[in-house]
């Protein structure tokens, strides 16, 4: 296909901030490739709470309207800007910092676009590439856990937690977490998990200051992740699926040496380099096995009105997937 037949593009994009009804499937103008970028026919995209953050206005994007959701996805390069040095023409790649990209082409950087590996899965790169990424800076630039440490995470089987949950594992570190249903339980543990407790069952006093580490992405759950920590233990605050955090007390904290860490990946992603680095180290876990990936759910692009509620349900084990 040449940038010609596709000069009008179908799109997922919203014009007004709100619940999923605000999304909208239509044509709209092709994107405009410059010297530094490549252009990418999407294979799959990526759905991240972060999206519903965008489409919702509570999260920083850049105006414009109507507004094209998304930040990841793979796909196959189709044209080059001029100054491109870095991939040529045919080339598979993903991002995973790239805003626009709940359609069929998407103009990247050619310094955000990260070759696939010829021996991974497409799908299993489109499901850990922003996750994963996630996972990883979480683990090892945050979290620093030595083997046999105990950390416990919450949402343990969503898609962060089930990539981070066998990353420690993967490091010898024991892992602890909560969820919401019996089959998230089940997942977690086949991932390696040495306990997993279910949300709506009595558990915590049992394990009061027990932890080195408490990874937090639900947010409402910040006071639980605090009784949790053992005395010099540290929280790593990483979103809020659930909800905003309440506000923490500082002095609480400092009486019993207990730290907060928080991060966003995008401070961790600063340049070609440091994309390529951080993906290989992902890419070792995929490449001797010990990240498993539960099976996507994947919606063509034109339902993303029902991949945003299903995401916003909590109801989904693992990624959601859009194809265009
Ligand atoms: N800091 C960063 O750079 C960065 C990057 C990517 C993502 N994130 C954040 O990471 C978090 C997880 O993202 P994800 O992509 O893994 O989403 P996900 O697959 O939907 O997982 C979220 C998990 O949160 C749990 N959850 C939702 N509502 C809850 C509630 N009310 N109480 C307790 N648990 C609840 C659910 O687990 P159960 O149903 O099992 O309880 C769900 O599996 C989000 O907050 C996201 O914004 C941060």
């Amino acid at each position: 296909m040449t940038i010609k037949e596709v000069s009008r593009i179908k799109a997922l994009y919203f014009d007004r901030f709100g619940g999923p009804e605000v999304l909208q499937y239509g044509i709209l103008a092709d994107p405009k490739l410059h010297d530094n970028e490549v252009l990418v026919k999407m294979t799959y995209i990526g759905l991240n709470f972060a999206d519903i953050y965008r489409r919702k206005g509570t999260y920083h994007i850049e105006k414009r309207s109507p507004y094209i959701d998304g930040y990841e996805g793979l796909g196959m390069i189709i044209a080059v800007g001029k100054n491109v040095t870095k991939h040529r023409l045919g080339e598979k790649v993903f991002f995973v910092d790239v805003p626009f990209a709940n359609a069929e082409l998407v103009a990247v950087p050619e310094d955000h676009a990260i070759t696939v590996p010829n021996d991974l899965d497409d799908k299993i790169i489109a499901c850990v590439g922003l996750q994963g990424l996630t996972a990883d800076f979480l683990a090892h630039d945050l979290g620093k856990n030595r083997p046999n440490q105990t950390v416990f995470i919450h949402g343990i089987s969503g898609g962060v937690g089930q990539i981070l949950s066998q990353i420690l594992t993967a490091d010898g570190v024991n892992v602890y977490g909560v969820t919401s249903t019996k089959a998230k339980q089940k997942v977690a543990l086949q991932q390696g998990a040495k306990e997993v407790f279910l949300r709506n069952e009595p558990w915590l006093q049992n394990w009061l200051e027990h932890f080195d580490t408490v990874y937090d992405g639900v947010g409402i759950t910040l006071e639980q992740s605090i009784e949790l920590l053992k005395h010099r233990g540290d929280l790593i605050f990483y979103g809020m699926a659930g909800g905003n955090p309440p506000r923490v007390d500082l002095v609480t904290l400092l009486s019993q040496s207990k730290s907060i860490l928080t991060g966003d990946l995008w401070d961790y992603l600063t340049d070609y380099w440091e994309r390529i680095a951080r993906s290989r180290r992902l890419f070792k876990y995929l490449l001797n096995g010990s990240i498993q990936i539960s099976e996507p759910t994947v919606f063509p692009l034109k339902d993303g009105v029902l991949a945003h509620k299903l995401l916003e349900s909590g109801n989904n084990v693992g990624k959601i997937l859009l194809k265009p």
